[in-house]
């Protein structure tokens, strides 16, 4: 079975071709992190203007590169929510268009679903697992298990202020580091101390908080600049580091160990980070899986398997085309 993806959700235009929920014929990934640097983070508008443009060649070259035409495609998948919703409307009318015209059938897929399943890209994982998906817009852990042979993915619990990607985000924004600061923080946190010394939160079950952690560094921020202290923005990139891995391992180890399971899947933008992905080999006696660093970020390989999920799942009817669907942000 192969799927043509598309993923339009933020600022990145991408066109994947799965074939059985695993292989990835294309990928193909145009970002705009470049002309959306010099405002310091994603303008919608802008961002859909450039959807436009875009879609049409990442979908060629993405069939080329696949080496199929449409006539080879049983489904085209696309993100339908969450996002900007000049930027999903762009992905899902491209998609309305080629689906109608070519009579293949449509299947809207959830963007945080997508990550989830970017796990599934290219490996056999073993279920019943703890998925963590640590991204700009969210940070959601979910317990995934087999009934009936069917994959669910029950929510365990998320972030009750900010994401993880939008903390570093904003603190990068803050130490005048460019967009996106998930990178550049931890590149400077290699050579940074943790100073701060962050406390954790008090938060109850599975959920997350990180708001506490975002004041605590402005502040000090703030305070120092006007004492007109010299600040080490690799110490507040170390100290930030520090209290956001720590946080998510808490969390995660507490799931691991009460679900009992032998699998973790992180994925999602912040999925890339370097400290996490450290942090994270102290579960010695269970399998860790990280994406390939270009399934981390907003790809649309991971819808491609997502939809192929949903479809295996019977989540989706297939006979139906789904034209009545809506963009939702
Ligand atoms: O999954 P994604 O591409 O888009 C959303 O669905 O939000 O995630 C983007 C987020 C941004 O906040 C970016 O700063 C963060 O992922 N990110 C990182 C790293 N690479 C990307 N955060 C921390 N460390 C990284 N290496
Ligand atoms: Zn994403």
């Amino acid at each position: 079975m192969k799927i043509l993806a598309i993923e339009s959700s933020c600022d990145e235009t991408s066109v994947a071709v799965i074939e059985d929920g695993k292989k990835v014929l294309s990928n193909i990934i145009s970002t705009q992190i470049d002309i959306h640097k010099e405002f310091g983070g994603v303008v919608p508008e802008i961002a859909s203007r450039h959807h436009i443009e875009n879609i049409l060649p990442v979908f060629t070259q993405a069939l080329k590169k696949a080496d199929i035409t449409l006539k080879d495609i049983d489904y085209i998948a696309v993100t339908n929510t969450p996002g900007l919703i000049g930027s999903l409307l762009v992905g899902l009318m491209f998609a309305k268009s080629v689906s109608f015209a070519n009579n293949i059938p449509l299947i809207p897929i959830n963007h945080i679903n997508g990550h989830i399943f970017s796990s599934f890209i290219e490996s056999d994982v073993k279920l019943p697992a703890i998925s963590l998906v640590v991204s700009g817009g969210h940070t959601n852990l979910y317990y995934i298990y087999e009934k009936d042979e069917k994959i669910v993915t029950e929510l365990l619990g998320e972030t009750l202020d900010d994401a993880v990607g939008e903390t570093y985000d904003k603190i990068a924004r803050i130490l005048g580091l460019p967009y996106p600061g998930g990178p550049q923080i931890d590149r400077l946190s290699v050579d940074g101390k943790d100073i701060l010394k962050i406390k954790k939160p008090k938060v109850d079950g599975y959920n997350f908080s990180f708001s506490g952690v975002k004041t605590f560094i402005t502040n000090y921020v703030n305070h120092e600049r006007m004492k007109k202290n010299e600040i080490s923005k690799e110490d507040i990139s170390k100290s930030l580091q520090e209290a956001i891995v720590n946080i998510l391992y808490d969390k995660v180890e507490k799931a691991v160990k009460e679900k009992n399971v032998k699998t973790l899947l992180v994925a999602g933008g912040v999925s890339a980070n370097k400290g996490l992905r450290k942090k994270f080999e102290n579960f010695s006696d269970i399998e860790v899986h990280f994406p390939k660093m270009e399934y981390c970020t907003d790809n649309a390989a991971m819808i491609g398997v997502a939809a192929y999920y949903e479809l295996k799942n019977k989540k989706i009817d297939d006979k139906k085309n789904n034209y009545d669907v809506d963009a939702i942000s």
